[in-house]
């Protein structure tokens, strides 16, 4: 039998998970048949809903659609109570749906299995304070860091953010312009949209220090803006091909009970996305 599975998003023309989901099928030898789903804000429920009827037994949820994703699920597991948001639906034979947000988890074993960055007692500054920030946060704050600072244009929604984290550990936030004053990081990630549009915030220099990991979340061939420029201050610098990958695996793991190999994932990737 083909477990079927699919991504829901506007655009996803360019969706790299089938390339990913396939590859983690055949490394676990599990038959998965993974395709790519336009929605809009209108039909994204009842496209979900179709996909439970013909027997899918989950689907990813990516951009514009991860928060609206929330209220289709019966249920939600507190990675994604605390995320706000659902990247992976689990659907049951009984009909009913339950929400997860794997993208932290992603992220924190890019950064700690495959970089081989220890996140414990580290200065951690996440850049931006939308739902990518947000979906990475307990999961960073779950590692035990010195301090998990977000900087964000709107300040009070950074401010928002570390209120909303208090119980999880170290947080505080603040506008770009009170980076100023901050000692470097170890680890910056980059959680704004803007490398998608070829920009960056204005950041001190002040922040960055040699072999500071700068992480931009955004996956691209290319290095971003902000990849250039920590590397010009001396950081080790990572695109999100990484915690792409890695968000998945815990999304396969949730639907076909195996995690892949992720280690064996990546050669034939690269090969396949040049
Ligand atoms: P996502 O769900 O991908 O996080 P989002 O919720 O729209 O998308 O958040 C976008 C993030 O990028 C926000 O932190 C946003 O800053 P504001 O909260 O101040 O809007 C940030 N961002 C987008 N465009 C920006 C720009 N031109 N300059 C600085 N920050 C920007």
């Amino acid at each position: 039998m083909i477990n079927r599975y699919t991504v829901i998003g506007q655009p996803i023309a360019h969706s790299l998970s089938p390339v990913v989901h396939q590859l983690f099928g055949e490394l676990t030898q599990r038959k998965v048949h993974y395709t790519r789903t336009e929605a809009s804000p209108d039909t994204f429920e009842q496209i979900v809903l179709d996909w439970q009827k013909v027997g899918a037994k989950g689907c990813n949820v990516t951009s514009p659609f991860k928060e609206l994703a929330v209220s289709v699920c019966e249920r939600l597991a507190p990675n994604a109570r605390q995320a706000g948001s659902v990247n992976t639906i689990q659907m049951h034979r009984d009909g009913t749906r339950v929400g997860h947000n794997t993208d932290g988890a992603g992220l924190v074993a890019d950064i700690v299995t495959n970089k081989r960055r220890a996140l414990k007692s580290q200065r951690i500054l996440i850049l931006g304070a939308g739902g990518a920030a947000r979906g990475v946060i307990a999961p960073l704050l779950a590692t035990g860091p010195a301090l998990l600072h977000v900087a964000n244009r709107t300040s009070s929604k950074a401010d928002a953010l570390a209120s909303l984290f208090a119980d999880h550990g170290p947080i505080t936030a603040g506008g770009y312009d009170a980076l100023q004053s901050q000692d470097a990081f170890d680890v910056i990630i980059n959680a704004t949209t803007l490398s998608l549009n070829g920009g960056m915030p204005a950041l001190p220099d002040c922040i960055i220090k040699h072999q500071t990991l700068a992480y931009d979340m955004t996956y691209a061939t290319q290095d971003t803006t902000f990849m250039s420029w920590s590397r010009s201050k001396g950081a080790v610098t990572s695109n999100g091909l990484g915690m792409l990958v890695e968000q998945a695996a815990e999304s396969f793991l949730i639907w076909e009970g195996v995690r892949p190999k992720t280690r064996m994932a990546y050669p034939r990737l690269r090969e396949l996305i040049g």
